[in-house]
């Protein structure tokens, strides 16, 4: 089938720039992008690009030129499935917060919901295509929901995993490594499968673009994960070792990432990985091999999150630590909150965590985010449950001006890796700090020698100091 006529359910961070990039790939496509969430719709749609629901680079642009002509952002979420021939299914799949699986499976209430409205409203033929990341054999549900109609609609079910990072899903969506589409063996789900390499065919090298059974597709979106979650586990439980034996665990990745069959991507010590999804997939990954009886497996793959969880806390007490053990009403700038750089989501971002900690110990925490407003980072904390609202906004206030943030604070701590703060002026920080002035340095971002030479004391990750 010749597609002309696309719709996405959910307008989020892959929902959005992935509809956009279509649209602006394939102007022969009329791309309608739906949510319920009628605020987001709105911003999608403000004539101010600057204004849209996701910060990515570049896609300002590309919403620009393709908005109005064959891309549209709506709430008439029954509307555009009638209309469109193909329909993907985008919306968030967290951990469950309730019930069997509680903290640890994937909460699939939504994709349920979306299944049984194109149920529902569909009077013609539809491929409907996974993109949220789903436990495997999700579509099997999904078929389910789509066979017992009784409309004779016929629907073809794919996998079509989203492999995007956030900061470079612009870059991603049109340059990928590949493009993973599963579907049935059968003729029809290979017809299916066609129609989506089709559209994907019209920028994406073929040799690019693989084909699998549903199942592999599924599975392979949240092993892909665990796999770059595993690498920065690893790289960040070898980073505790170098601070323990001087060596330099920058130099270590160096050396170990020249080997190509290591590669030297994904080695970057940090002070945790955060996002939205690293967590999740990797619990989801763990519930399912535990619901097969595959304690091993599971347990091995639960080490990642532990291992993270322990580099944030360890983190955190580094500080408290330095701080001749006691951070109770001292002034801590956080440089950084979003989960990593050139994005504005905070979605388990390891400064969260850090805040959490140093507030526990009374701290006072001032947070300075290039694009991070003041409402998400109380959302944040607020979600943790730790305290009251009112004490997260006494223990923790949010300034926008990097060098007020700093000013008269016993220590700075970088938590997100923005370019611009290696820019600063790091002497003009140094003379409005208190003394000693200290920097813990969660990315390894700053040039610690030129630190140094001004007179700050730093603490890098995965060095002795
Ligand atoms: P998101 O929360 O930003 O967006 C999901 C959207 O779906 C929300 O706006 C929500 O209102 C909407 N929605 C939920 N139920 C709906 C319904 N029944 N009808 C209409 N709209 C509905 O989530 P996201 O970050 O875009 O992630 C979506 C999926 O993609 C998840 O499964 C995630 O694991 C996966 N994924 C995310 C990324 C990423 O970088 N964020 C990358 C790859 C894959
Ligand atoms: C990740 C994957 O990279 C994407 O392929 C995937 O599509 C996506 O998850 C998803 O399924 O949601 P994302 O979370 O946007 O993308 O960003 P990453 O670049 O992977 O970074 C994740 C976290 O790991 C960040 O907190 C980052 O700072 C941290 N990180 C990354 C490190 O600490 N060290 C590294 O070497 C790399």
């Amino acid at each position: 089938m010749k597609i002309t006529s696309i719709c996405c359910i959910g307008a989020g961070y892959v929902g959005g720039p992935t509809m956009a990039v279509i649209a602006k790939q394939c102007p022969h496509i009329k791309v309608t992008v739906v949510d319920l969430n009628e605020v987001r719709i709105a911003a999608w749609n403000d004539p101010d690009v600057d204004k849209l629901p996701v910060y990515e680079p570049g896609l300002g642009e590309i919403v620009k030129e393709a908005r109005g002509r064959n891309l549209f952002f709506s709430t008439d979420v029954d509307g555009a499935i009638e209309e469109a021939q193909m329909i993907f299914i985008s919306v968030n799949t967290p951990t469950k917060t309730y019930g069997l699986g509680k903290g640890m499976g994937a909460d699939l209430k939504w994709i349920e919901l979306c299944a049984r409205q194109i149920a529902r409203v569909s009077t013609s033929n539809k491929i409907v295509v996974e993109k949220s990341t789903l436990p495997v054999r999700t579509a099997e549900a999904i078929k389910d929901i789509l066979q017992y109609t009784g409309s004779g609609v016929q629907f073809q079910v794919l996998s079509n995993p989203e492999f995007l990072a956030e900061g470079t899903a612009v870059d991603d969506l049109l340059m990928p490594d590949r493009v993973l589409i599963g579907g049935d063996p059968s003729p029809e789900g290979g017809d299916a499968i066609q129609s989506l390499v089709d559209i994907y065919a019209t920028w994406i090298p073929t040799d690019r673009i693989l084909t699998t059974n549903v199942w592999s597709s599924e599975l392979s979106k949240l092993v892909a994960n665990a796999f770059l979650a595993q690498r920065i586990s690893s790289i960040n439980a070898i980073s505790e070792l170098c601070e323990k034996t001087e060596a330099d665990v920058n130099e270590v990745s160096r050396a170990i990432g020249a080997d190509s069959r290591i590669g030297p991507k994904f080695l970057k010590a940090s002070v945790g990985f955060g996002g939205s999804c690293f967590q999740k997939d990797i619990l989801n990954l763990v519930y399912i091999s535990r619901s097969f009886g595959l304690t091993e497996v599971a347990d091995y793959w639960e080490q990642v999150i532990i291992m993270n969880d322990h580099q944030k806390r360890r983190f955190a007490l580094n500080i408290v630590r330095n701080l001749y053990n006691t951070v109770s009403g001292k002034k801590i700038a956080f440089l950084g909150w979003a989960f990593k750089k050139d994005t504005n989501d905070t979605r388990e971002s390891a400064a969260i965590y850090v805040a959490d900690y140093l507030l526990n110990e009374q701290a006072d925490v001032k947070v300075f985010d290039p694009k991070v407003s003041e409402k998400q980072i109380y959302a944040d904390l607020d979600y943790l449950g730790s305290r009251d609202p009112d004490q997260n906004r006494l223990g923790l206030s949010v300034i926008n001006d990097p060098y007020e943030v700093c000013k008269n604070a016993h220590a700075i701590a970088v938590l997100t890796e923005w370019d611009e703060f290696k820019d600063y002026d790091w002497q003009r920080i140094y003379d409005s700090m208190l003394k000693p002035a200290k920097i813990f340095d969660g990315r390894n971002l700053l040039n610690a020698q030129r630190l140094r030479d001004i007179g700050f004391i730093v603490q890098s990750i995965g060095s002795a100091n």
